[in-house]
């Protein structure tokens, strides 16, 4: 069985995919980190980021592994998690434009793809519901209002309650960054819209768990 849970940055795509997974003992696969692994590998490579084509980032393909865990996949390079420097700066600055190459995205979808083959997982990202999983059994879009999102990012990051010119900040730079992403966040027309502005991420992952038993005892049709 597939969930996907796709959505702008900072909708809590990632977390609430991952313990939706857990409640259901599905496994979790994260799409934006294989985007963020081939932008990490490329800047090892070279930082003239201007001169990066698909196919010579697509040399890295056998650097990069989705290994199984006990409730998520892995995204590795060279066998190692490299977490933080996936999430750094540097690759986040780059990364919409590795995701903007389609075949850095069929490269993408296709390790999904196979990693779904063998497992029931619930995967995150932005197109997972339209051009990976169209016959999901269950696909969330999940929004919520920006200024929200920076500030539940900024509480994440700095693990303390952000000031209002803190969260100003932050919610310019995120929406920058939906609007570089925007053509690949794609809301599938049978996706159940999720605005997670007034709940908490108990709330949203009980509806998603919910909705995810209702359609696993829908009668099967056809
Ligand atoms: O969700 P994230 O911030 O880790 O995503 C990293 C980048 O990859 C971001 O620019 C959006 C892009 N992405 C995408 O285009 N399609 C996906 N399925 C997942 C992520």
């Amino acid at each position: 069985m597939v969930i996907t849970i796709d959505g702008p940055a900072a909708s809590g795509k990632s977390s609430t995919a991952q313990w939706v997974a857990e409640r259901l003992g599905f496994q979790h696969v994260d799409s934006g980190a294989l985007y963020r692994a081939m932008t990490a590998t490329a800047l090892r490579v070279s930082t003239d980021v201007a001169s990066w084509t698909a196919s010579a980032l697509l040399e890295a393909d056998a650097r990069i592994a989705l290994q199984p865990g006990a409730k998520s996949f892995a995204t590795l390079i060279d066998g190692e998690c490299a977490d933080a420097e996936m999430r750094g700066p540097d690759v986040t600055a780059h990364v919409s434009r590795v995701a903007q190459m389609p075949d850095i995205r069929a490269w993408v979808n296709e390790r999904v793809r196979r990693a779904a083959e063998r497992h029931d997982v619930v995967v995150d990202g932005r197109d997972m519901g339209t051009a990976v999983f169209p016959d999901a059994a269950l696909k969330i879009f999940l929004i919520a209002d920006p200024w929200e999102r920076a500030r539940r990012r900024l509480i994440q990051r700095l693990g303390r309650s952000p000031a209002d010119d803190e969260i100003a900040e932050e919610t310019d730079l995120l929406v920058q960054r939906d609007g570089s992403d925007s053509t690949q966040t794609v809301q599938a027309r049978d996706a159940v819209l999720l605005d997670t502005t007034y709940l908490t991420q108990e709330e949203q992952v009980e509806r998603i768990v919910a909705l995810a038993h209702a359609v696993s005892h829908r009668p099967a049709t056809g």
